[in-house]
Parts: structure tokens; C-alpha cells; sequence
């Protein structure tokens, strides 16, 4: 896909939507509150003004020092100068380990490299590629439900997870049959929630103190979707023949270094944590864009007469990606206003210093990416919707790590160029075939678990165009 493909598009003036977000409190909120009150039930609640002004902020959250940076140097430095001094903190750690045990996202140093060398190669842009007609069918199975569907009104966050959840499956597992149903998809949603709900039990090693719904959804969801996919590799342990994608790779794989039963709960952990990490974020981004030009009806229009033209003169996936700068623009603009992973924290291994302040070993670093995206020294007008923040000139003065919904660094999110290419395919077939405009009455809140969603999902009027 290329930035640089010719288009005349030239941004009207006009006035600037500012998309939903939760109030700003003048002061920072003592830290118990976020353990109770709004904060407990929305980690977007409670950002102060002077998150989005300063660049650092230290906070005692019990027994453990936060430092919130958001400063690209700073960022750049915990990210990737010294990836050595800051891996993943212990707590993330924990709150993961039911459903993810040891896998990509929460291993660190020899461990980590071994995993990302391993599966790297199935994230190439040629392996992406290949990937693309499967983006564009399921694009086009969904895009035909809603065709004969009995009403207009439909909540594309729920066919946005249907959608990526059905791609993940068939891209990484050759559309495991087990995981093919709707059972599936609400019990990985019930296992986020769980995962990214504050808890003290977690924060003082008591998992008793975490008694409660959200909780014991999450463990039927772990049960369920661990049930499954246990099976599912058991059941490719023992196929003489198997499908040679993603799951046979990393089967193979950790059974060259490791004996049968850990090298079958390595694959698991990561069968979780690919299904996870890999159709919710996408599914959200999907559903903020869809948001955004529902309310920018010039955007939309925009968008919507370039996806006919990049779908209508054909050829292979790679060629109508190519063929999609502004709703390229709009993606990237959706990412940065409802950055879908919500964020980035590092423990640091021993004593630093950032943004001129002391840390200590054992702290914590935190990154928002939802407050560096939407920082008043970093962005101009930071809270409207303006894809032209992505303009290819634009891009070129930002600073590498101001924008970071993939994270940065060698821990990178692996799938990026994966949800990019599926993010565009998906929106381009979609914006094609219909308009979408907004359902008189309904409120969008954005909240938080470890995703960005909206709470209650996102009814739209979905019109063929
Ligand atoms: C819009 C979609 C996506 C967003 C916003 C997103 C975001 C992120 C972020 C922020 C990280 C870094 C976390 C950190 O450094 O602590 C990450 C890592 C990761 N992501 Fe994604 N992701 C997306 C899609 C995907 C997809 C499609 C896959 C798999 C197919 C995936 C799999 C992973 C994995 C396995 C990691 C851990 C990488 C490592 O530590 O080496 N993600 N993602």
C-alpha cells in the first residue's frame, strides 16, 4: 500500500466534529476513587485537564509508584531505546496469566525474542497479502447480512467483532469449527472485560479480593474458550496432515524446543492470545470509523465515492488498498481519537530517570495512548475529527512516538499491517455498498476495559447506497 498514490481530494473548510469523550475534572480525583465510583466502571472517566497538558505525572497507586509519561522522547525511551530496562510489569503480568499465560504479549527478553522470531513470518506483507481475499470475503458475507436484514438499524460494534472475529479464525486457524459460533465471541469479550477490570486482588497478590459478575464471567469465558481451543490443538498434535497456517507453525514450532504438554500450553496461550488481541482491537476500530462518518457527512461522502471507485475498477486487494488515501486518512485519524488498545505499561528493571524525574526499580510505567493522541502540546485542535492530521505532509512533521496505537518499539504490535490492510478492506467494501447515519437518541459513551468500545454498543441506520 503506498501513501503516495495521486488523489486531488482537497479539504473543504469546514466546521470540525468533536466526536464523544467523557468530561474533564479541573483537578486530578484522589487515587481511591479509581476504585470505586465512575472511574471503577470507565478508566476514560477522571482524566483531569492537566493530562492532556503536561507531560508527566507521578501517582502512588497503593504499594506501586505510576509514572504517566506522555512525551514522545520519553515514550521513544521506554519503548525502545531501553527495551532492556523496562519489560512488562508483573501485575500486567498477572492480570493477563489466567487467559494468556505465557505467551507473546506477556514473556519478555530471551523468552519474547524466540516467540516474535517464530511467528514474525506469518506477519509479512506477503503473508498479509494472502490474507487480503479472506479480509475482503468476510467484508462481503457481512455486508450481505445487513442487505437482507429486517430493519435499517443495525449495531455495527457487534458485526464489527463478528466480522474480525470470523477473520481471525479463518486467517490463523483455518476456521476452526468450534470457534465459528457467537458463544465464542461473547466469552472472549467476557475474558477482556475481566482482564482489564482494576482490581486490588491483583495489585496485593489476594485473588480472593476480586470476588464479583465481571470476574466470574471472565473465568466461564476462560473456561470455554481455553475448553476449546485445548481441543483444537490436541486434535492438530495428532493430524498427520495438518493445515499449514499459523497454529500448525507455532505448534511445530515450540515442539521442536519443548515436550508435548508445554509445548501444547505455549500454542495455547497463544491461540488466546491471537484470538484476543487480534479481532477486538480491530473490531473497535472498525466500529469508532464507522462512528466518526456517520456524524461528518462530508467525510463519509468522501470516503464512500473513492471505495466505489477502488472496488468498482477491481484487480487484486493489494491494487484497491491502494487506491484508498483518504479513508487511509480516516483510519489512521479513528486510531488516534479511539486508540482501541488502551494502554502500554512497563516496570522499570532498575533505576532511571524520565522527563527529569527520578525512577526507581520496581516502578511503573504507564502510557495512555488515549491522552498522548489527544495532547493539547502535540496535536492542534486535539479532541476534533480531522483526517487531515494524516495527510501524507501532516504525517511527515509528527513525531514517531506521538502516535501510537500499535504501540512502538520492537514490540510493535506483530499484527499491524495485518488490522491496517483488514481495517481498509473492510470499510472500503462497507462504505461502498452503504451509508451509514446516526440513530436519533442514542448517546455514545466510549469506555474502557483493555479495549476502547462503545458502552452498549453502536446502532447506526445502515441505507444501501
Ligand atoms: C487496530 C488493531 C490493533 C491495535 C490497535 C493493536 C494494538 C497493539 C498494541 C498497542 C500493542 C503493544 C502492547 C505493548 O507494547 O504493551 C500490540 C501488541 C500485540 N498485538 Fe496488536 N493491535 C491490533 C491488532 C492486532 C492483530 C490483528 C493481531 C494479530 C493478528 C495483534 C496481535 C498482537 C500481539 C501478539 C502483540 C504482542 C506483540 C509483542 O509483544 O511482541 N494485534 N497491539
Amino acid at each position: 500500500m503506498s501513501d503516495t498514490t495521486a488523489f486531488d481530494w482537497a479539504p473543504a473548510p469546514r466546521a470540525p466534529f468533536r466526536p464523544a469523550m467523557p468530561e474533564r475534572p479541573e483537578d486530578w480525583l484522589p487515587v481511591w476513587r479509581v476504585f470505586v465510583d465512575k472511574q471503577a466502571q470507565n478508566p476514560l472517566n477522571g482524566w483531569p485537564k492537566q493530562a492532556f497538558d503536561d507531560h508527566y505525572k507521578a501517582r502512588k497507586v497503593f504499594n506501586l509508584n505510576y509514572h504517566f509519561i506522555s512525551d514522545p522522547a520519553a515514550i521513544q525511551h521506554v519503548l525502545m531505546d531501553k527495551l532492556g530496562t523496562y519489560p512488562k510489569p508483573g501485575i500486567v503480568k498477572r492480570m493477563l496469566a489466567p487467559a494468556m499465560g505465557d505467551s507473546l504479549l506477556t514473556t519478555d527478553g530471551e523468552a519474547w525474542r524466540d516467540q516474535r522470531r517464530m511467528m514474525a513470518p506469518v506477519f509479512t506483507p506477503a503473508m498479509v497479502a494472502g490474507f487480503m481475499p479472506t479480509f475482503a470475503q468476510v467484508a462481503r458475507q457481512t455486508a450481505d447480512r445487513w442487505a437482507t436484514a429486517d430493519s435499517d438499524v443495525i449495531d455495527v460494534a457487534a458485526e464489527s467483532g463478528r466480522t474480525t472475529f470470523d477473520i481471525i479464525n479463518a486467517t490463523l486457524f483455518s476456521s476452526e469449527a468450534g470457534l465459528s459460533m457467537e458463544e465464542a465471541h461473547d466469552h472472549m469479550l467476557a475474558i477482556m472485560a475481566a482482564t482489564g477490570q482494576y482490581r486490588m486482588g491483583v495489585i496485593f497478590g489476594a485473588p480472593w479480593l476480586d470476588q464479583n459478575p465481571v470476574q466470574w464471567r471472565g473465568a466461564a469465558g476462560r473456561r470455554f474458550i481455553i475448553g476449546r481451543l485445548a481441543d483444537f490443538i490436541a486434535r492438530r498434535q495428532a493430524d498427520p496432515a495438518p493445515p499449514q497456517d499459523f497454529m500448525t507453525r507455532v505448534i511445530d514450532a515450540f515442539s521442536a524446543a519443548h515436550p508435548p504438554r508445554a509445548a501444547a500450553k505455549l500454542a495455547l496461550d497463544n491461540a488466546v492470545t491471537f484470538l484476543g488481541a487480534g479481532h477486538e482491537t480491530t473490531a473497535n476500530g472498525l466500529t469508532w470509523a464507522l462512528y466518526l462518518l456517520s456524524r461528518d457527512r462530508q467525510a463519509q461522502e468522501w470516503a464512500g465515492e473513492e471505495a466505489r471507485a477502488a472496488w468498482d475498477a477491481g484487480g487484486a486487494p493489494e491494487d484497491i488498498l491502494a487506491r484508498l488515501p483518504y479513508l487511509k486518512m480516516v483510519w489512521e485519524e479513528t486510531l488516534r481519537l479511539y486508540p482501541p488498545a488502551l494502554r502500554i505499561d512497563r516496570e522499570a528493571a532498575q533505576d532511571d530517570e524520565l522527563c527529569g524525574h527520578k525512577v526507581s526499580k520496581g516502578d511503573q510505567i504507564s502510557i495512555w495512548p488515549w491522552i498522548v493522541h489527544r495532547h493539547r502540546r502535540l496535536w492542534a485542535d486535539p479532541d476534533a475529527f480531522n483526517p487531515e492530521n494524516f495527510h501524507p505532509e501532516a504525517k511527515a512533521a509528527h513525531h514517531r512516538f506521538q502516535y501510537i496505537p500499535f504501540g512502538a518499539g520492537p514490540r510493535v504490535c506483530i499484527g499491524a499491517a495485518f488490522a491496517q490492510a483488514e481495517g481498509l478492506l473492510v470499510l472500503s467494501h462497507w462504505l461502498a455498498r452503504f451509508r451509514f447515519r446516526p440513530v436519533a437518541g442514542h448517546t455514545v459513551e466510549p469506555t474502557g476495559d483493555i479495549a476502547i468500545r462503545p458502552k452498549g454498543g453502536m446502532p447506526l441506520i445502515v441505507e444501501r447506497v
